[in-house]
């Protein structure tokens, strides 16, 4: 779902992004100087405002996808980027003062463990922060998106829409900042636009293969997709005229005791 082209990721979720990564860092505070890991970096769009904020040479983005972890790093100079996975991260115990991970812990196999390796890492006193999108509510492209695959393809869709995933209901993330013993939780929602110049634009986003719509959208016959294309485009409500979605995302952040 993530080996695939940064540039497809771009068009996909991509685009809303880097306006997600300013909400996250203005909601958990990143200051010049601090050391922070980006967890599950993507291409990088977090990386490169916590590059902006702290110092490139305070940031590791830690991502798993080979071609991610390459676009990061042309994409970042002077950011460290490690291919790992974020069960067990390959950083020294509390090497940082802030970790953070934007929509990332719906798609990892064990979050606690996750969360966990992102506080060893992370000095007592430190900050963890993530978000993950509100799938089942005001993430309109997603939302709208499955909506639609259920008209054509009921169990498909129920089977690989993101909204059934863990940790991405409201106080799902801070019931697993709870569990982890983070100290001070805060959560907030937060949002981000992403900028369309007509329907195709939109439409043309999923047949990268990227994330679950994505791979659903490629792995559908030529008929269904067809139906599906029809189908967003009349819950969109969107032709060729250029128009905005908006996305809104659960985020949390506490201190590591
Ligand atoms: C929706 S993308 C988010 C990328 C980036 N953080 C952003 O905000 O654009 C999800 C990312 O999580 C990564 N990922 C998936 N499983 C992971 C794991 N077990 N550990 C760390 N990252 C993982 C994927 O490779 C992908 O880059």
């Amino acid at each position: 779902m993530f080996e695939v082209k940064a540039e497809a990721y771009d068009r996909f979720v991509g685009r809303y992004s880097p306006q997600l990564a300013t909400a996250l860092c203005d909601f958990a505070g990143v200051e010049v100087g601090m050391r922070v890991v980006d967890v599950g970096a993507g291409p990088g769009a977090l990386t490169s405002e916590l590059a902006r904020r702290a110092g490139a040479s305070n940031v590791v983005a830690v991502e798993p996808s080979e071609a991610f972890a390459h676009a990061c790093r042309a994409r970042v100079p002077g950011v460290e980027v490690v291919e790992a996975g974020a069960e067990a991260l390959p950083l020294p115990n509390d090497a940082f003062d802030a970790t953070f991970s934007q929509l990332v812990l719906n798609f990892v196999d064990d979050a606690p463990a996750a969360v966990r390796e992102m506080a060893r890492v992370t000095r007592a006193g430190g900050v963890i922060a993530g978000c993950v999108w509100d799938y089942s509510g005001e993430m309109q492209m997603l939302r709208a998106f499955w909506d639609a695959a259920q008209e054509v393809d009921p169990a498909g869709a129920a089977a690989h829409d993101e909204a059934r995933m863990r940790w991405a209901r409201e106080g799902e993330l801070v019931e697993l900042w709870e569990r982890i013993g983070l100290l001070r939780i805060r959560s907030a929602s937060l949002r981000a636009r992403g900028r369309y110049s007509d329907f195709d634009d939109l439409w043309a986003s999923f047949l990268g293969g990227v994330g679950p719509a994505g791979a659903f959208t490629v792995g559908l016959g030529e008929d269904d997709r067809a139906a599906l294309r029809d189908a967003l485009a009349r819950r969109v409500g969107a032709g060729d005229q250029p128009f905005e979605l908006t996305a809104r995302a659960w985020a949390v952040v506490g201190t590591v005791p």
